[in-house]
């Protein structure tokens, strides 16, 4: 229950698409081409009515290069990446990509009986922001599987700009919707915020085939699009040839039937998991994402001594995410994938829920 994967296969038009490409024997290069760009236009309008152009899309090699690529263009040993913690451990490593000073604006943690949720705190985004030259914002948030309001998107784009801090908004998980949960897009909400935003999406999270690498960063700005395409030619990022195939099927629709089944799947095990804990483990409190498929679990009232992660790793054979590696709030939390059949889960809820009993 750790990697941010899932446990399902891929939807079958995806996986008949690599099949077709395999059989068709030639494995050769491949660029993005124009018609996979326009699939990505597409789906932007599509689902937010967002209009891009498929000059402002470019093919990265998954998410975490595409945040790579956009700190080597916004960032300087002067000014460095905002991040709003407990965040995605990937986003701690950017800093040493080209030696530039992480800024954390921790959000505000509330408990209301045994049901985390989390805010931010406008005072320190402000102070921190100063000191920045990207701001990359992690929406929905992982671990938190937050869904930043219109208000709290507007609000930290006005800041970012007024301060001269590049947006990198990391949509990855956009699709992973629990409930009738909504998303929009950061750079969706004026020409203003999409001028000065890089947005991050893929297929990868959604139709669960991140191997294969392959994402897209929509840069409306041209010159600051221009400025991005020639530091991902320099480090020299070719996209998979599978990747690309897999994105193109995955984007054109006709996995949305598949979607909507993955989404009620994942809605029902969110569900399961909020209530497994809140019946059997009163102690322990958790999140209720408004989407991805994770679960943030706090221990700290449990009376576990170190780290929970080590706990149920070692007493109820469970591998669950270190809360640490999200940041220093993360002390004494787990993150939980429920991306999984409800069987399993229900397995290693149980496991969890025998070992802390032994506490
Ligand atoms: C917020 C976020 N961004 C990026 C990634 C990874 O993206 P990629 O594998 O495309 O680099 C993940 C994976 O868990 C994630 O949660």
């Amino acid at each position: 229950m750790w990697v941010a994967d899932m446990d399902f296969p891929a939807p079958k038009p995806i996986l008949t698409s690599l099949h077709k490409a395999v059989d068709q024997g030639v494995l050769g290069y491949e660029m993005p081409p124009k018609a996979l760009k326009e699939t990505v236009v597409a789906r932007m309008d599509k689902l937010y009515g967002w209009k891009v152009k498929p000059e402002a899309v470019v093919a990265v090699t998954g998410i975490v290069s595409g945040f790579s690529v956009a700190v080597r263009v916004a960032c300087s040993p002067k000014k460095g990446v905002l991040v709003q913690t407990p965040v995605y451990n990937e986003f701690h490593e950017v800093k040493n990509n080209i030696g530039i000073p992480q800024l954390n604006a921790p959000l505000i943690k509330h408990v209301n009986g045994n049901i985390l949720s989390y805010e931010i705190d406008w005072d320190v985004f402000e102070k921190q922001v100063k000191k920045a030259g990207m701001f990359l914002l992690c929406n929905p948030h992982n671990p938190l599987g937050v869904i930043y309001s219109r208000k709290d998107l507007l609000r930290m784009a006005e800041i970012c700009i007024r301060n001269n801090v590049l947006i990198v908004s990391d949509e990855i998980h956009s699709e992973l919707l629990l409930d009738g949960s909504q998303f929009i897009p950061m750079a969706k909400l004026s020409a203003e915020i999409a001028k000065h935003t890089i947005t991050l999406i893929a297929p990868s999270k959604t139709f669960n085939v991140p191997g294969l690498f392959c994402g897209f960063a929509i840069i409306p700005d041209k010159e600051l699009c221009g400025r991005y395409e020639k530091e991902v030619s320099h480090l020299r990022l070719h996209v998979s040839s599978m990747g690309l195939f897999a994105a193109r099927t995955a984007f054109s629709g006709v996995c949305d039937g598949w979607l909507k089944e993955l989404r009620r799947y994942l809605t029902g095990n969110r569900d399961f998991l909020v209530e497994y804990v809140t019946e059997f483990m009163p102690d322990v409190r958790l999140t209720v994402p408004d989407a991805t498929y994770l679960g943030w679990l706090d221990f700290t009232q449990t009376g576990i001594e170190g780290s929970p992660y080590e706990f149920f790793l070692k007493k109820a054979k469970v591998a669950l995410s270190e809360g640490k590696i999200f940041g220093k709030e993360g002390t004494g939390h787990v993150r939980l994938n429920f991306g999984t059949s409800r069987r399993l889960l229900e397995q290693g809820l149980e496991r969890m829920q025998k070992a802390l009993k032994s506490v």
